[in-house]
């Protein structure tokens, strides 16, 4: 028997309430969470049978291990006191204790009250590509459905999703986008109230104060420090246009650039619409095309640059996806 410490005495003995252990890979969880249960069935003035815990583990190997654990720990009270009835007792228990994994817990529950929940109790687990498939006909059951729909307000919304979130040849990213938030809701006890709360968190009206939007201010952070990144990276490409050969025609063109984005930030702290303003009306300067006598190499690195900023572009990816959403809302 190790000495305990005092927090695992703490965890062993700590009663009346929900507790949670978490500690270090090999510190003994497993050795104190078998304690627990042994002085559950050792106390004298409540004893607890066996069979009357529930005991679940997430893998089968780690129920053995549990399952083991208790035996040899029964083994070793029973040494210590043979001639308790008690003890015996327990011992035969242990075989038809519930010590199993989580899944096959549920399982056999759900098998046990199979006629109350309506199911055939000869019921099996589908394997990953059947549960794949059944998704798969369930969604093209109901875009089929949806696409069929009267003409109304309700149909309008869906085609704008659909819109917003396919290609012209097929609705797979849009398919793959509901199959993701499925996934995610039902790892939520209640997953269509899950779903109702995220799409309140979208609501936006008319009315409604930006600095409200949890998203948005995440959003308006994230595009901040892209600026960030942005102006850190023109000051680096003037910084070349300064040196003795550098293609200091150039520098025109980037003060520009520096300004603009320095007034993004300005906008995107303000609020989204002034940001929107910068976003759309700021253009990008020509890089001069005077013949300068400079260094070529430094000259390709400057333009390559411009291009990286250009192509990405003042209009950032994630602008362009609040921009969709918002267009159509706030603006
Ligand atoms: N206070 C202690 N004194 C001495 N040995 C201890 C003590 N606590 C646990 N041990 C021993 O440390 C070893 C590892 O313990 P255990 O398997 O319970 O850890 P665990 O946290 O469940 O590990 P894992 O993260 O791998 O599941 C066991 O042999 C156990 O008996
Ligand atoms: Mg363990």
């Amino acid at each position: 028997m190790p000495q305990w410490t005092k927090e695992q005495e703490e965890a062993i003995y700590q009663s009346g309430s929900n507790i949670l252990v978490a500690a270090a890979a090999g510190s003994g969880k497993t050795a104190v969470l078998v304690e627990r249960i042994i002085q559950k069935l050792l106390n004298k003035e409540t004893p607890v049978d066996i069979d009357q815990l529930l005991v679940v583990t997430f893998t089968n190997a780690a129920a053995q291990e549990m399952r083991n654990r208790i035996g040899e720990a029964l083994e070793e009270a029973l040494a210590a006191d043979p001639g308790s009835n008690h003890l015996k007792k327990q011992i035969s228990l242990l075989q038809h204790a519930s010590i199993s994994t989580l899944h096959s817990f549920c399982m056999e529950l759900v098998r046990k009250y199979a006629y109350r929940l309506d199911i055939d109790p000869s019921f099996r687990i589908a394997d990953e590509v059947e549960a794949d498939m059944i998704r798969q006909d369930v969604l093209e059951q109901l875009f089929e459905e949806w696409y069929g729909l009267e003409e109304d307000a309700e149909q309008e919304a869906f085609f704008q999703v659909v819109d917003r979130f396919s290609n012209d040849r097929n609705d797979l990213e849009i398919e793959g986008l509901i199959l993701t938030l499925y996934e995610f809701s039902i790892q939520h006890p209640n997953p269509d109230l899950w779903l109702e709360q995220l799409a309140e968190t979208y609501a936006v009206e008319e009315t409604t104060d930006e600095s409200t939007l949890t998203w948005l201010t995440i959003l308006k952070k994230e595009v901040a420090r892209q600026l960030e990144v942005m102006e850190m990276q023109i000051t680096q490409a003037l910084e070349l246009t300064k040196e003795a050969d550098g293609p200091y025609h150039y520098a025109e063109a980037l003060d520009s650039d520096k300004e603009m984005i320095q007034q993004a930030k300005g906008a995107i702290a303000l609020s989204w619409q002034e940001a929107r303003a910068v976003f759309t009306n700021g253009k990008f300067k020509a890089l001069s095309r005077k013949k300068v006598e400079c260094s070529e190499d430094k000259k390709d690195q400057v333009k390559a640059f411009r291009d990286d900023l250009k192509k990405g572009g003042i209009r950032l990816p994630l602008i362009g996806l609040v921009e969709i959403y918002l267009s159509t809302l706030l603006i």
